[in-house]
């Protein structure tokens, strides 16, 4: 597997509208993209533009969402996960499993409309990773 770039760190926030506040007058962000729901993942992404890189802000979406859980360990909010592009999103799938590591479902359309998966924490050094298949990679 090749290792890409960092696309994003992962941020859940009880409000995003509070969080988007955050961004912009305490942390200076000028770029910051309009949120958008992602029912099949059971939250609401935004997007805050660094100058290399993005935070991922994520809420609650739905009763089932995988954030309550961390909300209710974190109730300010907190890292979730981080996210790497990789250039072929079933090669890294195999390469994952072939070490060991418990990847969390098939691949799935993430946030930036490319394949992603999840890879448990315990395997990750107990980071929450995303697998992400680059936009920019070749189809
Ligand atoms: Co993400």
């Amino acid at each position: 597997m090749k290792l890409g770039r960092l696309n994003h760190v992962g941020v859940a926030t009880p409000s995003i509208e509070r969080s988007i506040a955050f961004y912009r007058d305490v942390m200076g962000a000028e770029v910051i993209r309009e949120p958008f729901d992602l029912p099949a993942q059971g939250v609401k992404v935004c997007f805050v533009d660094t100058s290399n890189s993005q935070i991922e802000l994520i809420e609650p979406l739905g009763e089932a969402s995988p954030i309550h859980g961390f909300l209710a360990k974190n109730p300010a909010g907190g890292q979730h996960h981080l996210c790497y592009e990789v250039p072929d999103i079933n090669e890294a799938k195999a390469w994952f499993e072939a070490k060991g590591a418990k990847v969390l479902g098939e691949p799935r359309i993430g946030a930036h409309g490319t394949p992603i998966f999840f890879v448990h924490p315990r395997d990750m050094g107990g980071v929450l990773t995303e697998i992400m298949e680059s936009p920019e990679a070749p189809h």
